[in-house]
């Protein structure tokens, strides 16, 4: 059965600024070129990628409670700096009860102290940190393989 998919990437605060922005920890592939990359994955998998990236606290909020209306089955988010400190972005996953995969592109555990507390990591189906830019493919594969055990 050819049944498709839609999964939501959420890049919070700073990610607009892949591939400029402190490349040692984080790389030189822009958020463009990575999303344009995990577009193509998903078209081979069955799966709609949509895509939001945001600055801001609410326009991130806001985007999860759509994702209801949408019909999004699965959410894949980098929260960037609100994953430390964002209560707000957590209470909006837990109400809208879509399961989501958390990455991070550098390893959170092994920056400054205060990086080590993630508000997502205990109501995510799992977290995924510091394999570079690969969280978000090995997230996608995940979802894939859950979203093809579903569907059977
Ligand atoms: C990040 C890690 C966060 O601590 C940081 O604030 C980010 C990016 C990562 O992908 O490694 O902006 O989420």
């Amino acid at each position: 059965m050819n049944i498709k998919f839609n999964v939501l990437l959420i890049n919070g605060p700073n990610l607009n600024l892949l591939g400029n922005r402190e490349i040692n920890i984080y790389g030189n592939i822009s958020l463009t070129e990575l999303i344009k990359k995990l577009k193509k994955k998903s078209k081979q998998n069955n799966i709609n990628l949509f895509d939001f990236q945001s600055n801001s606290e609410s326009k991130l909020i806001n985007k999860i409670h759509e994702s209801k209306n949408i019909k999004i089955d699965y959410i894949i988010i980098n929260p960037a700096a609100f994953t430390h400190t964002s209560i707000a972005l957590r209470d909006a996953l837990l109400a809208v009860n879509i399961p989501f995969i958390e990455v991070h592109i550098s390893n959170i555990y092994s920056r400054e102290t205060f990086r080590s507390n993630s508000w997502f990591s205990d109501i995510s189906q799992g977290t995924i940190t510091g394999l570079g830019i690969d969280c978000y493919f090995w997230a996608l594969k995940t979802i894939s393989n859950r979203l093809k055990n579903i569907s059977k």
